[in-house]
């Protein structure tokens, strides 16, 4: 047989959301059981397998701060510059923190006039005072200046270290929160045996903590947050890595021999966890994961993206349920299912989709089309013949390279053609809103299946193939329903 006939006789069937269902099972789980829990990457737990798209219409730091306190992820887009990008990051992770070790503090001869200026910059109350080597002397809060003349020192209108409330190194959440308590402060300077200052407990911090229950933290306390990079960025990748959890390496087709290379120098040069990605197929998985050690999760997925042309224009996709049994097979081989994550990237429409790409082995589904109309997401808000919709364009798209930081991804010189395109999508309000909606389905389905959690899930759901009839039959029919439903 000749080597094209063997192209057809070999074929690969491709199935996609719309093609699978997963069929009921015993169950002795109640959906508001269904522990949603999973992993975004080796190191990093999250509440809710839900993780943003880095895309300059899906997250910037408001988005992600929304979603991580929900108990998802976001990823920071890389749709600017070096600076941006790496503001957005403090942002996310000076949005709450048991214990703030980077704290902005002030000289005792600086003058109310500059404690003004800095409170205002970073929108903060309070600013501990230190001399030589970060030894505390004192704290200034916005009370002590709010009404003093602006050119006196900071030591005039301090609180001075006899009268400070301070907590040592060792100090336990529930004793800071009482020594606040009792003498009525809202902040409380961490600091060792010589006065030096170590951070700084704020009230405020600790009543978030208790807000946020599901929030996705680290282990001092400040909300998750990963950013994307182009694995040719290293300097890049150097300066994020001080502030974020993840990176993620941000390429169209991640099994390619440059890209590989660079990575790989990338994760020997940050301590983040990295995710590689955008990976299709079984073998591009097994080259990643033997040829770069310590990479810390797969995104996966090829063309499915609701903004996507990749499929159209090139005729190249691994769309991303398929995608995601190749990771899965590709990790079973390698004894590493369940150690290294997979997160199934593009084509989530509903709830279901999310269970499927779940059961196919993901921990974790990357969202854009659905986080984009949200109220926290950084697109515009526009009206339509009375109704409201967020812009939403892809990062391929002639809009995104127009703006151009990601030349890299999808607009290398060699690439000319676009790869995305741009629109709108409707608006549905507050992140927090759009999760419950997301929790509410995806609870249901696991109940139906009899899984208490996701690693259940993936042992225990089984899928059926659904011909075009039934897939009609399975959505709402015979029926008038209002235009602009989601079925
Ligand atoms: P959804 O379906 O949630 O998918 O909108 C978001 C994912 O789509 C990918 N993406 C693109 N893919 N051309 C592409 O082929 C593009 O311009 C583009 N922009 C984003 C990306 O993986 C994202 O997470």
């Amino acid at each position: 047989m000749g080597r094209f006939l063997n192209k057809l006789l070999k074929i690969d069937t491709i199935y996609t959301f719309n093609d699978l269902i997963i069929l009921p099972g015993k169950t002795y789980v109640e959906p508001k059981e269904v522990n949603l829990r999973s992993k975004a990457s080796k190191r990093y737990t999250i509440n809710l397998p839900f993780i943003s798209s880095p895309m300059d219409t899906v997250t910037g730091s408001e988005l992600a701060i929304a979603l991580a306190r929900e108990g998802g992820l976001g990823i920071l887009h890389r749709n600017c510059s070096v600076d941006e990008q790496v503001s957005m990051a403090k942002k996310v992770k000076r949005a709450e923190s048991t214990i703030i070790r980077d704290v902005i503090v002030i000289k005792p001869e600086a003058t109310v006039s500059e404690a003004v200026e800095i409170m205002e910059t970073y929108d903060i109350h309070g600013l501990p005072v230190v001399e030589d080597g970060d030894r505390l002397v004192g704290i200034v809060t916005w009370r002590d200046v709010r009404y003093s003349d602006r050119n006196v020192t900071v030591s005039d209108v301090m609180t001075p270290k006899n009268r400070l409330v301070v907590a040592n190194t060792e100090v336990s959440i529930d004793e800071a929160k009482r020594l606040m308590q009792r003498h009525r402060v809202e902040k409380l300077p961490i600091v060792d045996d010589k006065w030096v200052l170590k951070g700084l407990i704020t009230i405020k911090d600790l009543e978030l903590r208790g807000k946020y229950p599901m929030a996705s933290r680290d282990e001092e306390g400040r909300l998750l947050v990963g950013a994307a990079i182009s694995p040719y960025d290293i300097e890049r990748a150097k300066k994020l890595d001080r502030y974020v959890d993840i990176l993620v390496i941000d390429v169209a087709h991640f099994h390619n021999e440059n890209v590989i290379k660079a990575t790989k120098k990338i994760v020997n040069n940050v301590s983040a966890d990295v995710i590689a990605g955008n990976l299709g197929t079984k073998e591009g998985v097994l080259e990643t994961l033997t040829r770069i050690e310590d990479i810390a999760g797969l995104r996966v997925g090829i063309g499915s993206g609701s903004i996507c042309t990749t499929g159209v224009v090139t005729k190249v996709a691994s769309p991303t349920l398929y995608a995601t049994i190749q990771a899965s097979e590709a990790l079973e081989e390698l004894g590493l299912h369940g150690t290294i994550p997979v997160i199934a990237d593009g084509g989530i429409k509903n709830t279901g989709d999310i269970a499927l790409a779940l059961a196919s082995g993901a921990s974790s589904v990357m969202i854009g089309n659905l986080f984009a109309g949200t109220k926290e997401s950084p697109g515009r808000l526009i009206a339509i013949h009375g109704k409201y919709y967020k812009e939403y364009y892809g990062m391929g798209s002639a809009r995104a390279k127009s703006k151009r930081a990601d030349l890299d991804r999808y607009s290398k010189p060699s690439k000319e053609v676009d790869e995305g395109v741009e629109g709108w999508v409707p608006y549905r309000g507050a992140v927090k809103d759009l999760i419950r909606e997301l929790i509410g389905g995806l609870q249901a389905s696991m109940g139906y299946v009899g899984a208490r959690d996701i690693y259940e899930l993936w042992d225990k759901a089984r899928f059926g193939y659904i011909l075009p009839n039934g897939y009609n039959e399975i959505h709402p029919h015979d029926i008038i329903i209002p235009k602009g439903s989601n079925y």
